[in-house]
Formats: structure tokens, C-alpha cells, sequence
């Protein structure tokens, strides 16, 4: 593996390869790797002939006072484990080679990005215009053939693939299982903030999940109960969401009945960490959607 840090180099590297049609995928990351982004990794090794690794902590998606600074950082294990799952290039741009000096353009998608880890419930910091001006210019940058995301952030997929769509950028966008530790926990990097105690407060999330997933299992459709089965796990572990909520997992517009392609999204602040976990509720009536239910391992 080889570690790249100009978008010249790497796209002097990247040539011949497209040339010879070898597929490109690309794993964007912020690094601190965990099983869901090797997950990603290995997914793409898959199917792809080469693959691309970024780890770039983009400053633009963090709001003002979030944790910007102590974001953890390790480019030496990164690249050690992007290594051992076989990744060809790890992108490491600097700050400089993303944002050029008189760089002014923002990459916004509507709709979205209003709700949830949007605007709502980031008082007034645009996260997504963060996210989605970064994940663009990684796409020209690189122009993979596809590019992998985690369903953990569920919104973001949803964004990049909306801005991939409306932009004519032309990647597959795939969107693979969220990662659990075996007790439900969605992996994160910002789990590593959690002590002890609020690792176990933490896992109230997961079994919110669950408790909505059991309700819906037993025939309860209307959001109204749902939501507060999902609800009484927080509460009794003490933990006040900054959202829970149940949306189309297509669009994200809101929901007043599991209908088979239905994801309760849920963000909560646990000591200092800001947690995010969501999953696909399948009614039993006809519904084919895909399930990312947090019973715990891998998915
Ligand atoms: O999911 C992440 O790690 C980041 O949001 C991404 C997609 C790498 C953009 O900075």
C-alpha cells in the first residue's frame, strides 16, 4: 500500500489504471479505523480492482466547539490495518490540498439535509454542506467507479447518493451494514470518548432500536407507540435524545406509520460523544425492505 498526499500524485498514480479499465472504489474516511470501516474496505476489495482509501478529518463538517481538535488521530495504525485489507492507495490530503487558499465553493443538497443531523439538529451549522462539498471533490478527485458508505449514517448516504444523482457524478454509491460490538453498540470513532459508565448508558441506544423493532414485530404500525417503546429505553437509562424519529428511508420525510422502508434514526449525547444509531422497521405487511436490525454483531 502506498500512501499518497497530492491530488496530483494520486491522480498521476490512478491513471494508467483507469486506462487499463481496472474499477476503482473508494472508501472515504475520517480515519480512526474500526470494523466498520475495514468492513468497507473489505467490501470493496471485493469488487473492485483498486482501492482507494481517503482519510482526510474535513474541518468543515464539525460545528464551532464540536470536536474538531480531539477528533482521533492515528495515521500510522490506519494505515497499518487499511494496509492488511489489501487497500492499494490511502489518500491523506492536507487541509491545503482540499481547500486551497480562495477556495468558495459549497456543495448544498435541499431537503435532506433539513432534518435530523441537518440543520435542526445542528443549530444553525450545515453539516451536510460539510460533508457533501468534501465527498464531492473526492469523487473528481479520485473518480472511483464506486464508492462505500456505512448505513450507520444512514442521512449521509442518502445525501451523497441524492448529490451524486443531481451533479451527473457518475459512482456507484453502496451502503453497507452498520458494524455492532457484540453487546449492539454501533462502532464509531467517537465511542472512544465513552468511560466505562457511558458505554453502558450508550447502549440504550441500540436497545431503543430494539424495543421499536419488537413493537412493530408484534404488529404495532402507528409511530405514536413505536416511538415510545423506543423512548422508555432512553429514558430509563437516562438519556435524552437530541432526536428520535421515524422517517421514509427514502426521502426522509416524516412518517406517521411503519410502512416497510421505515428508519428510526436516533442522536443522543453520551458524556461527550454525540451518538448516532438507526435501523430499517419492517411492518409484516408485505414489506421487502432491507433490515439493519441491532440484535448485536457484525450488520
Ligand atoms: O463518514 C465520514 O467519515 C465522513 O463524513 C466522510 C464521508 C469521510 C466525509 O468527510
Amino acid at each position: 500500500m502506498r500512501t499518497v498526499r497530492t491530488v496530483a500524485e494520486l491522480r498521476r498514480r490512478l491513471a494508467p489504471e483507469r486506462r487499463g479499465g481496472q474499477r476503482i472504489g473508494l472508501v472515504p474516511t475520517m480515519g480512526h479505523f474500526h470494523e466498520g470501516h475495514l468492513s468497507l474496505m473489505r467490501r470493496a476489495r471485493e469488487d473492485t480492482d483498486v482501492v482507494v482509501v481517503s482519510l482526510f478529518v474535513n474541518p468543515t463538517q464539525f460545528r464551532d466547539g464540536e470536536d474538531l481538535a480531539s477528533y482521533p488521530r492515528d495515521e500510522r495504525r490506519d494505515a497499518s490495518l487499511a494496509d492488511r485489507e489489501g487497500v492499494d492507495l490511502l489518500f491523506v490530503p492536507s487541509a491545503e490540498q482540499v481547500y486551497p487558499a480562495g477556495f468558495d465553493t459549497v456543495v448544498r443538497v435541499g431537503g435532506l439535509t433539513d432534518v435530523l443531523c441537518g440543520d435542526a439538529g445542528r443549530r444553525g451549522h450545515r453539516h451536510f454542506d460539510g460533508v457533501a462539498t468534501v465527498v464531492t471533490k473526492l469523487l473528481n478527485i479520485v473518480g472511483p467507479d464506486v464508492a462505500y458508505f456505512g448505513q450507520k449514517d444512514a442521512q449521509q448516504a442518502l445525501v451523497i447518493r441524492r448529490l451524486a444523482r443531481d451533479l451527473d457524478i457518475p459512482v456507484g454509491v453502496e451502503v453497507c451494514p452498520t458494524v455492532r460490538d457484540p453487546d449492539g453498540l454501533a462502532l464509531s470513532s467517537r465511542n472512544s470518548y465513552l468511560t466505562g459508565g457511558e458505554r453502558e448508558r450508550a447502549l440504550a441506544l441500540s436497545r431503543a432500536l430494539r424495543a421499536a423493532d419488537e413493537a412493530v414485530e408484534k404488529g404495532e404500525l402507528d409511530a405514536r407507540p413505536v416511538l415510545a417503546a423506543a423512548r422508555a429505553e432512553l429514558d430509563r437509562a437516562g438519556v435524552e435524545p437530541e432526536y428520535l424519529e421515524l422517517r421514509s428511508a427514502e426521502d426522509l420525510s416524516p412518517v406517521e406509520r411503519v410502512n416497510g422502508s421505515t428508519l428510526l434514526a436516533v442522536a443522543a449525547h453520551v458524556g461527550r460523544a454525540r451518538l448516532i444509531d438507526n435501523t430499517v422497521l419492517v411492518s409484516h405487511a408485505g414489506a421487502t425492505a432491507p433490515t439493519d436490525h441491532p440484535r448485536g454483531g457484525p450488520g
